[in-house]
C-alpha cells in the first residue's frame, strides 16, 4: 500500500517544510486537496503555491482538485509540477477533453468520485486513466468518518481493471486510518490517502509505517 498524506492537515505556515517532514517520514505521495468554493463549500490553495512548495520534495506530486471547471487550470497545475492530477467525472468540464489535456503535458490523469456516484461512471474512460480515486467521505473537509460502504465500489472498479488487464491504480479518500486501512488493501486500494491519520500524530515515521504493516 502506498501512503499519501494529505497536507490538508498541515500547518499552513509551514507548507514547505510540512512536505519536507512527510518525505522524511517516509510518504510515498504529496496528496495536495485545490478547493475552489464552488465545487465544494471550502477553498484551499491553487497552482501558484504548489509550484512554491515544489522544490521541497522529489516525491510525486499527486494533486486532487476539487473545483468546477478543471479544464481552464491544466496547464497551470502541470506548469506547477503536478505529477497526477485527479479531477472529479462530477465537474462540468468536458472529461474526454480534461483527460486529453493531462496527458498531453506528459501527466497522469485520474478521475474521482464522490460518494454517491457509482463506480461505472468511470467505466467509459479507465482505458485512459493511470488513476481512480474513490472518495471514502463527502469532499470538502478532513477529519470526517469514514465510509466503509464505499469498498464495494473499490471492488467493482478492482474486478474491471483487471478483466480488462489495464495498470490503472485505485486511490481512496478520506477518514482512513490503522482502524479501516486493511478493509482497503483487501477491496483492492493501491494507495490511502491520510490526513488525520498521519498529521495528528507526534510520530509520523512511525503513523506511516503502521498503516503499511497493517496491509501485509
Ligand atoms: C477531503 C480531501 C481529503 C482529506 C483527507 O475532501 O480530499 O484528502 O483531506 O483527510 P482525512 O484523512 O483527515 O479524512
Ligand atoms: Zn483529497
Amino acid at each position: 500500500m502506498l501512503i499519501a498524506p494529505s497536507l490538508l492537515s498541515c500547518d499552513f505556515s509551514q507548507f514547505g517544510n510540512e512536505i519536507k517532514r512527510m518525505d522524511d517520514a517516509g510518504a510515498d505521495y504529496m496528496h495536495l486537496d485545490v478547493m475552489d468554493g464552488h465545487f465544494v463549500p471550502n477553498i484551499t490553495f491553487g497552482a501558484p503555491v504548489i509550484k512554491f512548495v515544489r522544490r521541497f520534495t522529489d516525491k510525486v506530486f499527486d494533486v486532487h482538485l476539487m473545483i468546477s471547471e478543471p479544464l481552464r487550470y491544466i496547464d497551470d497545475f502541470c506548469n506547477a509540477g503536478a505529477d497526477i492530477i485527479t479531477f472529479h467525472v462530477e465537474c462540468d468540464s468536458g472529461i474526454d477533453e480534461t483527460i486529453e489535456k493531462i496527458k498531453s503535458r506528459g501527466v497522469k490523469a485520474g478521475l474521482v468520485i464522490k460518494p454517491r456516484t457509482p463506480a461505472e461512471a468511470v467505466f467509459p474512460y479507465l482505458d485512459r486513466l493511470d488513476m481512480v480515486l474513490v472518495m471514502t467521505v463527502e469532499p470538502g473537509f478532513g477529519g470526517q468518518s469514514f465510509m466503509a460502504d464505499m469498498l464495494p465500489k473499490v471492488e467493482s472498479l478492482r474486478g474491471e481493471i483487471r478483466k480488462r488487464n489495464l495498470e490503472v491504480l485505485i486511490e481512496a479518500d478520506g477518514g482512513i486510518g490503522e482502524q479501516n486501512i486493511k478493509q482497503c488493501a483487501d477491496a483492492g486500494v493501491d494507495v490511502a490517502v491520510a490526513g488525520t491519520a498521519v498529521f495528528k500524530t507526534d510520530d509520523p515515521r512511525a503513523a506511516i509505517a503502521k498503516l503499511k504493516s497493517l496491509c501485509v
